[in-house]
């Protein structure tokens, strides 16, 4: 087993461990992958102030998100098909999550059910709603979702028609997997990846199947699917939405302070600044370039998040220091699940909070809560 000191090394593992089909869904953004990639090249475009002789005792990496204290700020993003990329991968994160102390969402999207994720889950969890055509489907999932204690409903707005990854095209990654000569050779080189996961019932997206009329196994799911995100959702179904949950609503996929100022008039309690990790518009500026903007236009009503590009503890204190109250991770985490199942995960939680408390010290920062936009040096063209 290589030693892991850091999210790269989580990664270099989980490709050498992951049919080329599952890593590629992961590690793939849409088109040109210009957002993609700079997701993450303008994170390191922003620097970090050192500062000395600064008491740095009783440091904390403690922040609350929806008024509750979590570890650090970072929480897991809603990732579809976890679970193919380890074995009850949702049930894996969410338990990875609950013990670290951070939240965990789970896909509409997901492998394992709302239920499963609540029989293994010892706290509650964050559930992601994709809106769709069949409203009896919306409906029921939200109930489902309540029934289950989620405490609180992510609402994603930004995938109402599916960006385009030619990776996914290329490599066949359909529902179920085609199993092509490449990639039924590629397969067999990863010994860990047993071929017998495509194939067990476990192995369905059980969110969906069995809860949709005629949606009984995965060739019916992706037609269904493929059919079912909603073009007309729009400010007011999103406001149905909010009455029908009328718990705490997250509005998850914002990247424009016009739509943030209408994210905040619904009334939402947070939202999350996010291009879906660089898969949906490509050539949409990276996240972190749009969240000064956006706390801007509503920091003071709401709580702002943001996601698309974290790979360390560094990227954590620059998005808190760009004025966002906390992040989410999603690749992030999946490269630990892939790599090494549930304890890659707290891998992976446990490198980035090591990073964040040993980065924020040396800027002269004791506690999480405490960093602003003093800890960073922005390039001029940046905003
Ligand atoms: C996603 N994301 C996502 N978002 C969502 O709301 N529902 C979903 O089902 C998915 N599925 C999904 C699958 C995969 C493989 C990835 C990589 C991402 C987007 C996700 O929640 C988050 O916004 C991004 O992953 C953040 O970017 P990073 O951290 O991966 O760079």
């Amino acid at each position: 087993m290589p030693v892991i000191t850091c999210i790269d090394d989580l990664k270099q593992l989980y490709k050498k461990r992951t049919p080329k089909m599952f890593y590629d869904y992961c590690e793939s953004g849409s088109y040109t992958e210009q957002t993609f990639r700079e997701n993450t090249t303008d994170f390191a475009k922003i620097r970090l102030r050192q500062r000395v002789a600064r008491d740095l005792t009783g440091r904390s990496t403690a922040v609350s998100m929806l008024g509750n204290q979590i570890t650090m700020p970072v929480a897991l993003a809603p990732v579809g098909s976890t679970g193919m990329q380890s074995p009850d991968g949702e049930i894996k994160a969410a338990r990875a999550a609950a013990a670290f102390g951070v939240p965990f969402t789970l896909s509409t999207m997901s492998i394992c059910s709302i239920e499963d994720v609540a029989a293994h889950s010892p706290t509650p969890f964050w559930f992601q709603l994709y809106v769709m055509k069949d409203e009896d489907f919306v409906d029921a999932i939200i109930e489902r979702a309540r029934a289950a204690k989620c405490s609180a409903l992510v609402l994603t707005l930004d995938l109402q028609i599916l960006g385009q990854r030619h990776k996914d095209l290329k490599n066949g990654l359909t529902s179920p997997p085609k199993l092509t000569l490449p990639n039924m050779i590629n397969m067999a080189t990863k010994p860990q990846w047993s071929m017998g996961m495509l194939q067990t019932p476990r192995r369905t997206f059980r969110n969906i199947v069995g809860h949709v009329k005629g949606v009984t196994d995965l060739a019916d799911l992706t037609k269904w699917a493929n059919e079912q995100f909603d073009p007309m959702l729009d400010w007011g179904k999103v406001r149905r939405i909010r009455d029908q949950w009328g718990g705490k609503l997250i509005l998850k996929g914002i990247l424009d302070a016009d739509d943030a100022r209408m994210a905040a008039d619904v009334g939402a309690d947070a939202m999350v600044v996010s291009n879906h990790g660089g898969r949906q518009l490509d050539g949409a500026l990276s996240a972190i370039r749009v969240l000064p903007s956006i706390v801007k236009a509503v920091g003071d009503q709401t709580e702002v998040y943001m996601d698309s590009g974290i790979r360390s503890g560094q990227d954590v204190l620059k998005a808190l220091a760009m004025g966002a109250k906390s992040t989410f991770i999603g690749r992030s985490f999946i490269y630990g699940l892939g790599a090494m199942g549930q304890a890659g995960v707290t891998k992976a939680l446990e490198v980035i909070q090591k990073e964040l408390d040993i980065s924020m010290a040396l800027c002269g920062v004791q506690k999480a809560a405490q960093i602003s936009r003093e800890q960073v040096l922005v390039p001029k063209d940046f905003e």
